[in-house]
């Protein structure tokens, strides 16, 4: 029997001041003025279209991701969440988090969000050195990096998660470890470290970059677990370290397979619909210019279906098994609706290859599974047997 899962709202604003080249996210370089006003209405009106489908449910986590949303004022994030509030049940200590890029903001538009009630910022310093934020499009340098940190710390944001990436053109494992260090110099209590993808179509895919070879990308990964570990950070996810009890709530929402309202150009969304006994995904149109017209009929969504059964276990552990935390098959019943037993043969798979453990061998409602350290390493394997 499928339950509501936690409830989580994703927000996309898509305009950057530049498009990086190795970016595949949809976002836009900004031509000519943002239209801050225009794109907030739109937002407010976009929620109403799902309103009905999560009446009377509260929502944990707001994520306010690009793009970079740090082009939008402090009073056009005050308008947005204020709507936000009129319109859906925030519960009590619901996580705000709005991603920011060092090469936007200033002291004052930091402390203007949190007044807005943005509790939590992610910044994009990616790297420290300045000539690698240079071949990777960057509009900031390293030292407005570090500027822009101090500038969330003074605002009194106590959550803030800073993304860097590695395995980056010509860096070797010193400098790849040298970010980190710089980076936990900062006492954040949470740190994507995400390994440099050339992502189909991006100008790094057409004109790739020369990339570290194999070796010393297995290098700067350890050297930069060790260190991340050594700070008191724990991998809870495969690119994410925490403090424990400074995990994402929203990212830990969306890869527990809870539930997700998202509005704005080309967002995704994921509700459960118990009394429909399905599931469905929705995604909005994904241009702005399209988007923003909507602002005049409603139609905002694109496309819209239910996810089907042979899809579901897949994409149930597939967002799962990123997590370094045990599964009770429980959830799994609950969040997709199916029977444990059904998968009993490709869990046994798992177990058999060492990917996975489990507290029986039953596969039952009651079990518990744990993804191995060897599942780890082959992750894409363990997955790949639920597809
Ligand atoms: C939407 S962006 C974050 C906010 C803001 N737009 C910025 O870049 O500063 C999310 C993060 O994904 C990471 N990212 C984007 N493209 C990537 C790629 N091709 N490979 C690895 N990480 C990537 C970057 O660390 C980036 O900060
Ligand atoms: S600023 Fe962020 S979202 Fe915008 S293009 Fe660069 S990586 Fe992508």
């Amino acid at each position: 029997m499928l339950s509501s899962p936690p409830l989580s709202l994703y927000i996309h604003l898509p305009w950057c001041v530049a498009k990086c080249p190795y970016c595949d996210f949809n976002s836009h370089a900004l031509k000519g003025e943002l239209p801050e006003e225009r794109y907030v209405d739109a937002l407010l009106a976009d929620l109403e279209v799902d309103l009905p489908r999560v009446w009377g449910r509260p929502v944990v986590s707001v994520f306010l991701g690009g793009g970079t949303p740090s082009l939008f004022s402090g009073v056009a994030i005050d308008r947005l969440l204020a709507g936000v509030r009129a319109r859906l049940q925030l519960a009590p200590n619901a996580e705000i988090t709005m991603e920011a890029n060092p090469g936007t903001v200033e002291h004052d538009r930091f402390e203007a969000y949190r007044a807005a009630g943005v509790n939590r910022i992610s910044l994009g310093v990616q790297t420290f050195d300045s000539d690698k934020l240079k071949i990777l499009g960057r509009i900031h340098s390293g030292a407005e990096a570090e500027k822009a940190i101090e500038a969330v710390k003074a605002a009194g944001f106590e959550r803030f998660n800073l993304d860097l990436m590695w395995a980056l053109p010509e860096q070797s494992v010193e400098q790849a470890v040298d970010d980190v260090e710089r980076a936990l110099g900062f006492g954040p209590r949470h740190l994507s470290h995400y390994q440099l993808t050339l992502e189909p179509n991006t100008v790094f895919a057409k004109h790739p970059p020369p990339l570290p070879d194999e070796d010393s990308m297995i290098a700067m990964q350890e050297a930069c677990a060790e260190r991340l570990d050594r700070a008191g950070l724990h991998a809870y996810e495969i690119s994410a370290w925490a403090e424990p009890g400074q995990e994402s709530i929203h990212n830990l929402n969306y890869w527990r397979f809870g539930d997700y309202l998202g509005i704005g150009a080309g967002a995704h969304a994921k509700l459960t619909l118990p009394a429909e006994e399905r599931i469905i995904r929705t995604r909005r149109k994904s241009h702005p210019r399209p988007y923003l017209k909507a602002l005049e009929d409603g139609s905002f969504v694109a496309e819209e279906k239910s996810i089907s059964e042979s899809e579901l276990a897949f994409e149930y552990f597939l967002n799962r098994f990123r997590l370094d935390e045990p599964v009770p098959l429980a959830e799994f019943e609950d969040r997709t609706g199916l029977h444990s037993g059904a998968l009993a043969d490709r869990m046994g798979r798992a177990l058999e290859l060492g990917l996975v453990e489990a507290t029986d061998p039953a596969f039952e409602r009651s079990t518990v599974l744990q993804r191995t350290e060897r599942g780890q390493r082959y992750l894409n394997d363990l997955q790949a047997l639920f597809l």
